[in-house]
Order: structure tokens, then C-alpha cells, then sequence
């Protein structure tokens, strides 16, 4: 079993200290950070690009963990790597060409994700399992911090999880969204080893990020 790690999702830290947050996270034991990229189209809401990444990514030495909720991906893939993302998270709704997209991320030498929503089925990207690094489950539908954990995505946990160790692959399991103290252990007994949080992690024990990493991490 992997060891847990947290990439706290800043879309729910303050947006007028951006690179403050950013330290603090990392002095509070983040594992990486999670940046949320949305571009009011395929997703209905519009959040930041490779300026912002390029100029946080000097304020910090852990992994930036780039999540893009963008259509059409691929043409932009090469900005994201420029400007530091170190996991490029893509979705196979978002790219003509799922396989290019996928080898193009790999000869930028960052690691690839590859994120299913909700209603997407593993079947999906069932062929691609051998060649990422990482298998997104977003536990609410993408565009929004502050939603409802959707409990009935576990259950593809436990699948990817069997597939994963039947086919001895390698690749991490992060869930992503509406995470909490209590669904945060669900999640890790079903396979998940990465937990993405925004809500829980900024918000609980009066903002005591520490606290809440650790609490997240406990199963
Ligand atoms: C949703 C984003 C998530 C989300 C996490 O589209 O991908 O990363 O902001 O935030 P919480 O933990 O608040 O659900
Ligand atoms: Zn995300």
C-alpha cells in the first residue's frame, strides 16, 4: 500500500495571498498542491492559467499537482509544463486524442493523470492504465469547491484498485472532491492513496491546516 499524501486544492484559500497560502501549506505537511484549472466552458466556472501557476510555483518546493478542467486540453498541455505543473491531470472528455494527449504530457517528462468524472466509466481509459501515473476520481461533479461528496464513487475505487493490483500497475489513486474527516477513511480503505481537499483542509478547526492535514491523513 502506498503511503497517503495530501494535495490540498487551493481553489478555497484566499486569492489575495496566493503565495502566502501556498508556504503555508507546505509548512503544514502538503504533500503537493493541488491547482484547480477551469475555463468556463468545460466546466462552468473560470479559475487561473500558466501565469499564476508559473509565479506560485517559485514560492514552493513540493510537487504541483495541476488538474485541468479545460476543452480542448491538448493544444495547451506544453504552457502547463512550462509554467511548473508537475502532474498534468487531464480528462478523456476533454482531448480529441486521448493517447496523444497522454504520450505528449510524457515526453514534456512530467507525470500524467488521467481524471474520471462520476458518470465516466473506468472502461474509459481501461488501455491506458499500463502507461499513467495517475487516475483522478472526482467524487463531485468538476467546477465547484464546496459540494457534496458522492459516495457512490467508491465502488470504482475498489474496482481500479483490483485491477490494479491484479495487472501489478503502479499508478496512484487520488480522489477529488467534497472530502471530509469521515469519507477521507472510506476513501483510503477503498484504494485511494492521494486526498485532494479544498473545503475540509482550509475551512475546519478554524483554518488550522496542520491539524487538518493530519486529521486526513489518519485512517
Ligand atoms: C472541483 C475541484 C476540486 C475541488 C475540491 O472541480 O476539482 O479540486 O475544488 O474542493 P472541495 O474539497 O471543497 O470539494
Ligand atoms: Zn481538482
Amino acid at each position: 500500500m502506498k503511503k497517503i499524501q495530501i494535495s490540498p486544492s487551493i481553489l478555497s484559500a484566499d486569492f489575495s495571498q496566493l503565495g502566502n497560502e501556498i508556504k503555508r501549506l507546505e509548512e503544514s505537511g502538503a504533500d503537493m498542491i493541488h491547482v484547480d484549472v477551469m475555463d468556463g466552458h468545460f466546466v462552468p466556472n473560470l479559475t487561473i492559467g500558466p501565469p499564476v501557476i508559473e509565479a506560485l510555483k517559485k514560492q514552493s518546493s513540493i510537487p504541483f499537482d495541476v488538474h485541468l478542467m479545460i476543452s480542448p486540453v491538448h493544444k495547451y498541455i506544453q504552457d502547463y509544463a512550462s509554467a511548473g505543473a508537475d502532474i498534468i491531470t487531464i480528462h478523456p472528455e476533454a482531448t480529441e486524442d486521448l493517447n496523444s494527449s497522454i504520450t505528449k504530457i510524457k515526453k514534456l517528462n512530467k507525470k500524467v493523470g488521467v481524471s474520471l468524472n462520476p458518470q465516466t466509466k473506468i472502461d474509459a481509459i481501461t488501455e491506458y492504465l499500463d502507461k499513467i501515473d495517475l487516475v483522478l476520481i472526482m467524487s463531485v461533479n468538476p467546477g465547484f469547491g464546496g459540494q457534496k461528496f458522492m459516495p457512490e464513487v467508491l465502488d470504482k475505487i475498489k474496482d481500479l484498485n483490483k485491477i490494479k493490483e491484479k495487472k501489478n500497475f503502479n499508478f496512484d489513486i487520488e480522489i477529488d472532491g467534497g472530502i471530509n474527516f469521515d469519507n477521507s477513511k472510506k476513501a483510503i480503505q477503498a484504494g485511494a492513496n492521494i486526498l485532494v481537499s479544498g473545503t475540509t483542509i482550509f475551512k475546519s478547526n478554524n483554518g488550522d491546516i496542520k491539524k487538518n492535514i493530519e486529521l486526513l491523513k489518519s485512517k
